[in-house]
């Protein structure tokens, strides 16, 4: 298969296919305008190839997901977070050299410009840590330069600050003073300690919450061409520099249909609850036509079998909860849930099945989170994701500026005549 033709108006006009290492195969339209004059129409972009790249693959009917080509399962088997960062942004394993130099400079960028604790005091008390992410991701631009030469040194910043920037954020919406990083600690464990450590008291991080706050970092790192990572690129593709295409992608990930679902599944399922736990009646509004809800975290563009991180993460939502002795009747609630779906016709129709969203507010929950914070947990673990699609573009030589088109439907030429003053 080389080539696709394409008829339009009795006029026969020739593509060149593109095919991935994995099969997948593109129609390549660069030339359609230029030798028809018509564009391709594709809202949501659903059927839209916007680049070559090599760091995610994903099957969404048999429910594969794969970083640089290991398995998911793999790298959530005892993998640390630091290291999966490592192998997408530089594509391939480090040697244990690189690894220990790797962990060590991301221990110790990890604080941040004395001066910026100051912004954390402007916003209001009860300000969205999705907001506050944002805008002092935005702000680290005006501390380290854009230059070629501090790329890989910038891109270390940006994830050792994260998280040092995501717990401040949680102490001042709930008062306390900043508890700054230890180079010591694991990356999760580090994060943790800022979130939880108060002067007053020692407090060591539990194991179970380390590994569990690693396999949820791991399985949110990267999802190919998703909406923050297109916006990532897409603000990148203009020349823009890191922690400003970054921070466009934290507020991307911030929408409900979006990073922002895991918080609204836990609202959800606290709805259900203080609504006496009847999940048919939410099941049935979620069918209903004449309603707008929807059950939160079901559901995916491209997979259409099931969520490979979910299954992990079902499994993980037990494990962990048994071992922090929590027993949280959303859990139930969650599973009786994904049972009574799995096996209804409106859902199975429309090939909806839990997504990582799922199960993984229950964990955070567990672990002492509040919601507020489920997206920038999110944000937290798909840094490394954004940086080595951010990475992936700057390096394409025929990179060109993101720039879609569109159907007009508005009105034709009409002449302006000026509106009478009375
Ligand atoms: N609950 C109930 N119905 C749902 C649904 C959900 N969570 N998700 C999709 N549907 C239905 C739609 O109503 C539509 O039905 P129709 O064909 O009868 O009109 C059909 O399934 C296709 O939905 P659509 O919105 O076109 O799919 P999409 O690929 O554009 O959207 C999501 C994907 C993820 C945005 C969507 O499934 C959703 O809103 N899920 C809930 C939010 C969520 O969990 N997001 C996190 C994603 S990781």
């Amino acid at each position: 298969m080389k080539q696709a033709k394409l008829t339009l108006e009795g006029k026969e006009y020739e593509f060149p296919i593109v095919i991935g290492t994995e099969g997948e195969v593109g129609i390549d339209i660069g030339a359609l305008r230029q030798n028809s004059g018509a564009i391709t129409f594709d809202p949501g972009y659903g059927n839209t190839g916007s680049c070559r790249s090599a760091i995610t693959f994903i099957d969404g009917e048999q429910g594969i997901l794969r970083y640089r080509g290991y398995p998911i399962e793999e790298l959530a088997n005892g993998m640390r977070f630091t290291d999966v960062c490592y192998l997408l942004i530089h594509g391939h394993l480090p040697s244990p050299e690189q690894l220990s130099e790797w962990r060590h400079q991301l221990n110790h960028h990890s604080l941040i410009h004395e001066d910026m604790k100051k912004f954390f005091e402007g916003y209001p008390p009860n300000a969205h840590p999705m907001a506050i992410l944002s805008s002092m991701i935005g702000s680290l631009a005006t501390y380290y330069p854009d230059e070629e030469a501090l790329f890989d040194l910038n891109m270390i910043r940006l994830l050792a600050k994260t998280k040092t920037i995501a717990a401040f954020s949680y102490k001042k919406s709930i008062g306390q003073a900043y508890v700054y990083p230890r180079n010591d600690l694991t990356y999760s464990s580090d994060f943790l300690h800022m979130m939880f450590a108060v002067p007053a008291e020692p407090y060591g991080v539990p194991k179970v919450l380390d590994n569990a706050l690693n396999l949820l970092l791991i399985l949110h790192a990267d999802h190919e061409q998703n909406c923050s990572t297109s916006t990532v690129r897409m603000v990148g593709s203009s020349g823009a520099n890191l922690f400003a295409s970054i921070a466009s992608g934290v507020c991307a990930l911030w929408g409900p249909l979006h990073g922002g679902a895991n918080q609204e599944v836990i609202q959800m399922l606290e709805q259900i609850r203080d609504d006496g736990g009847d999940y048919n009646k939410y099941v049935d509004l979620a069918k209903d036509k004449t309603s707008d809800f929807r059950l939160m975290g079901f559901g995916h563009r491209v997979y259409k079998n099931f969520d490979p991180r979910a299954l992990i993460l079902k499994k993980a939502a037990d494990d962990v909860l048994n071992e922090l002795g929590v027993n949280d009747p959303l859990l139930e609630i969650a599973k009786n849930l994904e049972e009574i779906t799995l096996k209804d016709e409106f859902f199975i129709e429309r090939k909806l099945y839990p997504n990582v969203d799922f199960y993984s507010g229950i964990i955070y929950r567990a672990m002492g989170l509040p919601t507020e914070m489920f997206t920038v947990m999110f944000a937290l673990g798909r840094m490394p994701g954004w940086i080595a699609q951010w990475k992936e573009m700057r390096e394409e030589p025929s990179g060109r500026i993101n720039r879609p088109r569109q159907i007009y439907v508005g009105e034709q030429k009409r002449s302006y005549v000026p509106v009478k003053e009375r």
